[in-house]
């Protein structure tokens, strides 16, 4: 038995593209704060990341550059260890498919497969698009062309190995219904069991003989390993499996939690098992599959032009405000949309207001009245109702921080330390600090005031270095906390352990507020940065390419697509509907989007009975600003159609989907 416990979280391995965008520092940012918090939390860590670097479009693409795909390669990842260092990211260790470490082993595992009869070689003929490297069957092909990127294909006669997936179909089945944690969040796993499994899985291309750069087939010189089995390997070959030297392995395997996005869960909660399963290897204990930053409800991608970059970004507001952002804004497995607009107005409400202003209020404050020195707790001096709650909660926020982070909710531990931090603004307006200060008699209470802040305001320090390692350094500087314990998990234990003598020092403020309107002008005059290369486009987001847009006039009473695109339209799983008491219009719905429940309160109750709605799938707009109606919230709406009829009553349908779908699933 390890006598510490362990923790492997994993990102999977970037395609090297230069000008990586925010959207590709998600993933990075979500797995560098959760390796922080584990090891915060006592854990022996261990954070791999790396790149994906082999394939036809690095060899075209290094051949266009008249440099060799290594070179061409060498330069983009430079360029992204630069990257994942200005985000503050601390990897233990950065795989590349192109270290000999990682080859050898691949070379191993192919020849596994290949000897117990998992593999077997193939001709195969069929429809060919060779910008996004894939094989299409004559019913997959849209009007001929590819499904992908609507270009036409052409018909190829190939030899290929094959990975007999459907054979381990059904024990996937099996195991992923009795492990209900392993894909993540829960609506992935239904996706992957009705729309992939269940109707039957088709064996895997695992080899390629039309291109070069790619990992040789020791025993078959014609053919290299094709995507799959190289690249998901990094995950147990940058842990020495398969080496002289398994010590890491055996200490780190099974990962506990690779993180992905949500496009390659099939690749992570499919083949991935399944190669595994084959080795004789137990599962990673979890794969998330996240959700994408989106951009004018589109997804980021260079090849939309719809592109924000990290750099500018660190570079005016630090790191830590840009790791905040991405980490606060959506719930880890939503997607959510991008502006520089909502990351500045969050910068300035969450990180300016909130938290700047407690920190400097309170320095400032025991500066005034107790020259600079944090006085001690006085017993006698308590007000138990304004103590105490905030005590209480503040010395349960570790507990409740850890509860959201082990369910990789960000956003809700985050939330959990603002509501503290919230709290702590409302004890001083309750408080009056201004006002017992003129009351010599009144030193001690405020002496007990003065303590509570400086002592919330170090659990909270501690509490946020996952999410943003810079600033609690800089709140103990002015807290004048210098003790390592009371920066520690370890000194959260307790609520009160805050030396009374500590000498506090005002310092700059934290996060300077930020003039929205200027910086959003500064932003958007700022240069791209230089690209080392020019990014080979990725499979997944070739869509038809857009023509250049023409600003077209949009005639009166018309919408334009984008505005249209604002609307998030979600599919919605009614939990439970009611009526509410006192109302003849309104039901009362609880519904599932996948990654979050919500109450909606709809009009509609004169036209349905509430249980039949339950279980329904129903399309709602789900980026309406909350609404008060009987002294309930509701958030959203739900879409019907609505029919007058002659004598001018109407007639009301809710919108449902058809057949089985995802809740949450976007509309549109
Ligand atoms: N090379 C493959 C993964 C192989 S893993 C064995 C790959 N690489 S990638 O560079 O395209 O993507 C890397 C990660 O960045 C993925 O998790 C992807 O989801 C994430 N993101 C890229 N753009 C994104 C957004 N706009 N939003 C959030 N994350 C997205 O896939």
């Amino acid at each position: 038995m390890p006598d510490k416990k362990t923790f492997y979280i994993t990102t999977p391995i970037y395609y090297p593209s230069g000008n990586m965008h925010i959207g590709h520092t998600y993933t990075t940012v979500a797995a560098d704060s959760m390796t922080r918090f584990k090891k915060m939390t006592g854990h022996d860590t261990y954070f791999l990341t790396g790149t994906d670097e082999h394939g036809q479009k690095i060899e075209r693409k290094a051949e266009e550059k008249g440099v060799t795909p290594k070179q061409y390669v060498d330069e983009i990842v430079a360029e992204t260890k630069k990257l994942w260092k200005l985000m503050d990211i601390e990897y233990d260790d950065f795989i590349r498919t192109t270290d000999e470490r990682h080859e050898k082993v691949v070379q191993k595992i192919f020849k596994k497969f290949f000897d117990q009869g998992d593999i077997y070689k193939h001709e195969y003929e069929g429809q060919y698009c060779t910008p996004c490297e894939s094989f299409w069957t004559p019913t997959q092909l849209k009007n001929g062309c590819c499904p992908d990127c609507g270009r036409p294909t052409e018909l190829v006669r190939e030899e290929s190995y094959f990975f007999r997936m459907s054979k381990y179909q059904d024990w996937l089945i099996d195991y992923i219904e009795t492990h209900p944690d392993f894909i993540q969040p829960a609506s992935r796993a239904n996706e992957m069991l009705n729309n992939f499994l269940r109707p039957g899985l088709q064996d895997l291309c695992v080899s390629r003989t039309s291109f070069k750069w790619g990992v040789p087939v020791d025993f078959d010189p014609d053919h290299v390993v094709y995507v799959w089995i190289d690249a998901l390997s990094n995950y147990i070959t940058a842990m020495g499996y398969g080496s002289d030297d398994e010590s890491l392995f055996n200490k780190f395997w099974p990962a506990d939690v690779h993180l992905v996005g949500k496009e390659i869960v099939r690749f992570h909660t499919i083949y991935w098992p399944i190669m595994l399963h084959a080795l004789g290897l137990p599962l990673p204990k979890q794969v998330f599959g996240h959700g994408w930053l989106l951009f004018g409800g589109d997804k980021m991608s260079k090849s939309k032009g719809n592109i924000e970059y990290p750099q500018p970004i660190v570079a005016r507001y630090g790191s830590d405000a840009l790791r905040y952002y991405l980490m606060r804004e959506m719930p880890f497995g939503a997607d959510g949309n991008y502006t520089n607009e909502a990351m500045l107005t969050r910068v300035n409400a969450d990180l300016a207001n909130d938290l700047g202003n407690l920190v400097s209020r309170t320095v400032a404050m025991i500066e005034k009245y107790f020259d600079g020195v944090v006085p001690a707790w006085n017993e006698n001096a308590v007000d138990e109702a304004l103590d105490l709650p905030l005590r209480d909660h503040c010395a349960a926020l570790p507990r409740l921080v850890e509860e959201q982070m082990d369910k990789l909710q960000f956003s809700q531990a985050l939330v959990e330390i603002w509501k503290v931090i919230g709290e702590c603004n409302k004890y001083i307006d309750a408080t009056q600090p201004w006002v017992l200060g003129k009351d010599p008699e009144k030193k001690d209470r405020l002496g007990n005031v003065m303590f509570m802040l400086a002592e919330c305001i170090r659990f909270v320090a501690v509490l946020i270095a996952p999410v943003m390692p810079r600033t609690p350094e800089r709140i103990f500087k002015q807290l004048g906390v210098t003790d390592e314990t009371l920066m520690s998990w370890e000194g959260l234990k307790e609520f009160g352990l805050l030396p009374a003598g500590t000498k506090v020092c005002k310092g700059e403020a934290l996060f300077p507020r930020l003039d929205v309107k200027k910086e959003l002008e500064a932003l958007a005059a700022e240069k791209v940065p230089a690209a080392p290369a020019p990014a080979p486009e990725k499979k997944e987001e070739k869509k038809p390419e857009k023509k250049k847009e023409k600003k077209v006039e949009i005639p009166e009473g018309c919408v334009s697509i984008d505005e249209f695109f604002r609307c998030q339209l979600r599919v919605a799983k009614v939990i439970s509907c009611e009526r509410v008491p006192k109302s003849e219009k309104l039901l009362k719905f609880s519904l599932d989007l996948g990654t979050e429940q919500r109450t909606i309160l709809s009009g509609i109750a004169k036209y349905y009975e509430p249980e039949y709605l339950v279980g329904k799938n129903l399309v709602i707009i789900a980026n309406l600003p909350p609404r008060k109606m009987m002294g309930m919230e509701s958030n959203g709406m739900i879409l019907s159609a609505v029919e007058t009829k002659e004598d001018g009553s109407e007639y009301l349908r809710v919108l449902t989907v058809d057949g089985d779908i995802a809740a949450g699933s976007e509309v549109g």
